[in-house]
């Protein structure tokens, strides 16, 4: 498989995201072949992507939502998510996105600290309700991905720690309007290395024996997502490796019986079925390289310049022979690189370059620096 722009699409104004419908729903049926003969539950990370027909598509093959912000939570609400598939999670939920949340119901909040337990308690009992709650620890295992994206250890802002997470414990039992459901943890983003996940799985599993010591049975453990993606060759790997994913967990994490086991997956399910289509405005020859200037900058994908990260860039109009490029973009900023020294076919003003594996985490993180218009979506494959 190889990539193609369909006619309507490239004669549009540039740039703007594509996203291929057809491969979000091959990629959701193979998450949840690979999820459910194991009993996994798939919750969706809204934070990757959440426009509308992404978001509909993903209810509707039955995975729920895991959201970070009131808006997000808002978002699944109105998509249609049931509240008992949505979960809350964030190291800083303010108190109106908190009581909004807990109007609605939703399954759990994944608390991350004391102080949070607290606020989350009183504003529980202000609605005459009990707020379910899975505690994220701070599992404090690497998970050999980019600093930036590294959120289990102890370094990190997430969670509680393994040490004070003893006296959470006993702070709940002054809690009433607050019910312990379940554990969470998160360790990080854009994991390939499947090993950690039998390393998470296995901290998990002392904490629970730890926590059923002091009488807490759980009926419920969320371990977290991160699963990574091929960035080099999406053409060869569009689906990720969902089996052998699940299959880690299923062979390190003991269960009890009836456990409910949430996974919180964003980039694996739509990285791939996004792209960002644009033109070169101009080629740029200097003494030390050539740079293909384009109209898409790091307003549109921030990725490379944020955590200097690697997207495949095609250049889909010309045959030439390959040269070396620096793909840049409009912006006043020298980050505003896609990546230096590319080969790509001789390049010229007008050509349609585009740059792949953007369906997560880049148009959500997209701005308006330099005053620069939203770029469109643009979908296929419905
Ligand atoms: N659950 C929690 C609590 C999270 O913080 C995240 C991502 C996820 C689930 C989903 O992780 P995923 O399956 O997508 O790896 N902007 C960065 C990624 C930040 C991820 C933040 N947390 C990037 O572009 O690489």
């Amino acid at each position: 498989m190889s990539f193609s722009l369909p006619a309507a699409a490239a004669a549009r104004e540039t740039p703007f995201y594509l996203y291929d419908l057809a491969l979000l729903e091959q990629t959701l049926t193979a998450v949840q072949q690979a999820a459910r003969p194991r009993g996994f539950q798939v919750h969706y990370a809204l934070k990757a992507n959440a426009n509308a027909p992404i978001l509909e598509l993903i209810q509707q093959h039955g995975l729920g939502a895991d959201c970070v912000s009131g808006a997000e939570v808002q978002r699944a609400l109105d998509t249609g998510f049931a509240p008992d598939h949505i979960v809350f999670a964030g190291v800083g939920k303010s108190d109106a996105e908190i009581k909004r949340a807990l109007a609605a119901d939703i399954w759990c909040f994944n608390a991350e600290s004391a102080q949070e337990l607290e606020v989350l308690n009183e504003l529980a009992g202000a609605q005459g309700r009990k707020a379910r709650v899975a505690l994220r620890i701070n599992p404090n295992v690497d998970a050999h991905t980019h600093h930036y994206i590294t959120t289990g250890l102890e370094a990190n802002k997430f969670g509680i720690s393994l040490q004070d997470l003893g006296a959470v414990v006993d702070q709940l039992g002054a809690l009433p309007h607050l019910e312990l459901v379940g554990l969470h943890a998160h360790i990080g983003s854009q994991i390939t290395d499947l090993g950690v996940f039998a390393e998470l799985s296995r901290k998990l599993n002392e904490l629970q024996t730890w926590l059923e010591g002091r009488g807490h049975h759980l009926p419920h453990l969320n371990v977290g997502g991160g699963l990574g993606i091929d960035y080099h060759a999406p053409d060869a790997n569009p689906i990720p490796d969902f089996e052998a994913y699940f299959q880690v967990f299923e062979q390190h994490l003991v269960r009890r019986p009836g456990q409910r086991i949430h996974v919180e997956l964003g980039r694996a399910i739509v990285a791939q079925s996004g792209a960002l289509v644009s033109r070169v405005l101009y080629v740029k020859r200097s003494q030390q390289t050539n740079f293909a200037i384009l109209d898409a900058g790091m307003t549109e994908l921030i990725r490379p310049a944020l955590y200097d990260s690697y997207h495949l860039i095609q250049n889909l109009s010309s045959q030439g022979s390959k040269q070396l490029y620096d793909v840049v973009g409009p912006i006043c900023e020298s980050s505003d690189t896609f990546g230096r020294e590319v080969a790509l076919p001789e390049t010229k003003r007008g050509d349609l370059v585009v740059i792949r594996s953007t369906g997560a985490y880049g148009e959500v993180m997209a701005s308006n620096y330099n005053l620069r218009e939203k770029a469109e979506a643009v979908y296929v494959g419905q």
